[in-house]
């Protein structure tokens, strides 16, 4: 008997299947990849907001199709909606019992789309940051357990294996308590300038990327976030017309269950030379009182360089696309993470399997410092306390 599914996908740029020549993003070929390795039909409805994104999408999901010979497996069919969830609701009408929902928009409208498609109780996966505010945050996750459909967010490097094994090492208890934890991640000008001009000023690089580190922070150790002070500085982006922070520091104050405290820096910057060797650099260094944990996350080992293009540092682990048998699949933490997510989905919410997709609850814990890292940059640095009571 066949195995179907139908995944409702909200947003289809950049993440969902890439800009460039031979870039495919990382949801499409996470769910072409689990539709392949698990025989499962999948009928995709694509949410669109723009004509033109319709055409892009169908562009890269029909090469997709073909590369990884899913032809038979895959169909995709468009809601035009214009942007606004009551639309799409109106006009989605479901084939199948068996569906998922992947929110992958402006980091601005995670709520407005989120709330929309739960209420339908649909379940779903939503890109980070879940939301940018605590309150809508702490919204989903009632109305999650209040209508028993989960929400997950897609932190993807609760998958990669440097932060797994740093995780499984710090609760042996390899480094003793944890004293501080600092990371510098930066992205190219393009990012703001380009992939995201439209909708840059209406989030910040803290709660865009940094955000990754604290939940990773959280992942490693299960300790809370207790307060959180940030500098930030605006000089270049906003000479490009572009109203957000070039860069901000962020230091970070945790407690860990017996009630030890440290601290955690985020360096994070979207203005990185565009001749940058990779487009993230990136890396995670945590220190306790009996050794640390050093993950280089840019410069993992593997180089190209050609007579046409210079030396770039390859991430082998993120998501990329790999030869199998006579055709190709993806692989690395990206996809593993959406796959994770469709599995759970497909196995009826069943996470025993495999615990690190980050539930909405667990994202409450990212979602309180972004707000008050933003808090902490309007009140001239001053350190913000996080009160999270999760019962209320
Ligand atoms: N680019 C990455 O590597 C990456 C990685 C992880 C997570 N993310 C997150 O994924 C999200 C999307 O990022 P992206 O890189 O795909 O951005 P993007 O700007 O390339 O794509 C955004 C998509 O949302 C659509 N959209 C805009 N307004 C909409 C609306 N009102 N209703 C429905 N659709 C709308 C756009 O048409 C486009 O398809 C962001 O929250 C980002 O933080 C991006």
């Amino acid at each position: 008997m066949d195995k179907y599914l139908e995944i409702i996908l909200i947003g289809s740029g950049y993440y969902v299947c890439g800009k460039n020549k031979n870039n495919y993003g990382t949801i499409l070929p996470a769910i072409l990849s689990f539709a392949k390795l698990n025989s499962f039909k999948i009928n995709i409805v694509v949410g669109i907001n723009k004509k033109n994104s319709a055409e892009t999408f169908s562009i890269k999901i029909d090469q997709l199709r073909k590369i990884l010979s899913v032809e038979d497996l895959v169909s995709y069919e468009f809601i035009y909606c214009e942007g606004s969830p009551v639309n799409f609701i109106t006009k989605y009408n479901s084939k199948c019992d068996l569906k998922a929902g992947i929110i992958s928009v402006p980091d601005h409208l995670h709520f407005l789309w989120a709330e929309h498609l739960i209420k339908s109780k649909i379940p779903l996966l939503v890109v980070k940051p879940l939301t940018l505010k605590l309150k809508d945050s702490i919204k989903l996750f009632n109305l999650s357990k209040n209508l028993s459909t989960p929400i997950y967010v897609e932190f993807h490097k609760r998958f990669d294996r440097q932060l797994k094994f740093t995780k499984d090492s710090f609760q042996k208890g390899l480094i003793g308590d944890p004293l501080y934890a600092f990371t510098e991640y930066t992205q190219k000008k393009e990012v703001p300038l380009e992939n995201f001009k439209n909708w840059a000023n209406f989030t910040n690089i803290f709660s865009y990327l940094g955000v990754h580190y604290v939940d990773a922070i959280r992942y490693i150790t299960a300790a809370v976030p207790k307060r959180v002070s940030a500098t930030g500085q605006k000089q270049f982006l906003i000479k490009h017309g572009i109203d957000t922070y070039d860069t901000i520091q962020c230091n970070l104050e945790w407690e860990t269950n017996n009630k030890k405290r440290f601290n955690q820096i985020i360096v994070c910057s979207w203005i990185e030379s565009n001749q940058s060797s990779a487009m993230s650099k990136q890396d995670l260094h945590l220190i306790g009182t009996n050794g640390r944990l050093d993950c280089e996350q840019k410069d993992r080992g593997l180089k190209l360089l050609t007579d046409n293009t210079a030396t770039e540092d390859i991430n082998p682990d993120f998501t990329r696309m790999y030869s199998y048998n006579e055709s190709n699949i993806f692989e690395g933490y990206g996809i593993d993470s959406v796959m994770n997510f469709i599995n759970n989905i497909a196995s009826n919410y069943s996470q025993t399997k495999d615990s690190r997709l980050c539930s909405v609850k667990e994202s409450l814990f990212s979602t309180a410092v972004i707000e008050n890292c933003f808090k902490s940059l309007k009140q001239n640095s001053e350190w913000i306390k996080i009160d999270l009571n999760l019962e209320s």
